[in-house]
């Protein structure tokens, strides 16, 4: 699997994972999952908030809470056109599930992101992009990387988006 060069962003703190989400929002379409690694208390549920209420501001529907969904697996947000996903995968046994929750399907119609996705096995999309959530200090990092060509110019603008101070 040839992975794009990685980038790595520094998120010293709790706003700098969730202004990682806020940019990367008005860059998603249909179809895109985000594969959101990295250990427990990492911060992916903090910068899937961010990225799902900036999209429903964005469409102009309310806010709503973004809880983990680690006892639901699933919950499902109305944005615009495109609904959004987000799955939490920790208390998932088998692969198969994910295909039960319909995840599998949402995969190429929804914006999804899931965390634990490495629960997902063969199942986890091969053009997704992958967020490494990891700790650094008191802070995290994140280490972003995919295969072939639709995430190079969202790598190249989140980068240019750091670079200025968006980060
Ligand atoms: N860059 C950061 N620096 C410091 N704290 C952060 C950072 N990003 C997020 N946090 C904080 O880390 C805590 C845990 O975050 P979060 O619940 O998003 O983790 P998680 O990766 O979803 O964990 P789990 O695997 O249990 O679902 C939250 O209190 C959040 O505010
Ligand atoms: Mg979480």
């Amino acid at each position: 699997m040839t992975l794009l060069p990685a980038l790595v962003l520094p998120l010293p703190d709790a706003e700098a994972t969730a202004r990682l989400g806020q940019t990367l929002a008005p860059m998603l379409q249909p179809g895109d999952v985000l594969l959101l690694e990295g250990p427990i208390g990492a911060g992916k549920t903090h910068f899937a908030r961010a990225l799902i209420q900036t999209r429903q501001d964005a469409a102009g529907v309310p806010r709503e809470d973004v809880p983990s969904p680690s006892f639901t697996l699933v919950q499902t947000y109305v944005a615009g056109e495109t609904d959004i996903w987000h799955a939490d995968l920790f208390r998932l046994s088998l692969p198969h599930e994910a295909d039960e929750l319909g995840l599998t399907d949402a995969f190429d119609t929804a914006i999804c992101l899931v965390e634990w996705p490495e629960r997902l096995g063969p199942d986890a999309p091969a053009s997704a992009l992958h967020l490494r959530f990891a700790y650094a200090g008191e802070g995290r990092s994140a280490t972003l990387a995919a295969q072939g060509t639709r995430w190079a110019p969202v790598l190249d603008a989140l980068g240019q988006a750091f670079a200025r101070g968006a980060g």
